[in-house]
């Protein structure tokens, strides 16, 4: 590797749900690409990779965030969660539940962009309006058309909530 390259590159450390991770970033990389080739997350998606899908989104410092648009070296000293942190070992979250009670995903592509979206909205307002809902997914596209059944699933996890 030239000295170029080497100095293009950054050590991070970022509390990636709930725990220590390091890794070597180049300057370039984004959070997506970060999380699902060093850390082994791959429940994010890369798609458009432009900011216009939401099936990369994530959580950083409890606010959700288009992961493509993000670096990775700007997480350094940060916390991340992902999809893999929803579920205490085989017990799914609530917001988890009520997608699989209510069909929620038909090929699960944005499912996890969904999922952490709603997650955002639950941490930073436990108690939201019906339109607090549907504009904290009004950014994650579902190409399958689930619509109907997401807002069902997200309404019923807040529901059992209040
Ligand atoms: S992959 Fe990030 S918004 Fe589409
Ligand atoms: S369930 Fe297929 S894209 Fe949303």
């Amino acid at each position: 590797m030239s000295d170029d390259a080497t100095d293009r590159r950054s050590r991070i450390a970022v509390e990636v749900n709930g725990r220590t991770r390091h890794a070597d970033v180049d300057a370039g990389a984004t959070l997506l690409h970060t999380i699902r080739d060093e850390f082994d997350l791959t429940g994010a998606k890369p798609v458009c990779e432009v900011g216009t899908c939401g099936a990369c989104t994530v959580l950083l410092d409890d606010v959700a965030v288009y992961s493509c648009l993000v670096l990775g070296a700007e997480c350094e000293g940060r916390r991340v969660d992902t999809v893999e942190g929803l579920a205490d070992g085989s017990e799914l979250s609530p917001l988890q539940t009520s997608f699989a009670q209510c069909d929620a995903l038909q090929c699960g592509y944005c499912t996890p962009g969904q999922l952490m979206s709603l997650e955002g909205l639950r941490r930073n307002n436990p108690d939201p309006s019906d339109d607090e809902i549907e504009s904290a997914v009004q950014g994650n596209l579902c190409r399958c058309g689930a619509y109907r059944h997401i807002l069902e699933a997200a309404h019923r996890a807040f529901g059992d909530e209040r």
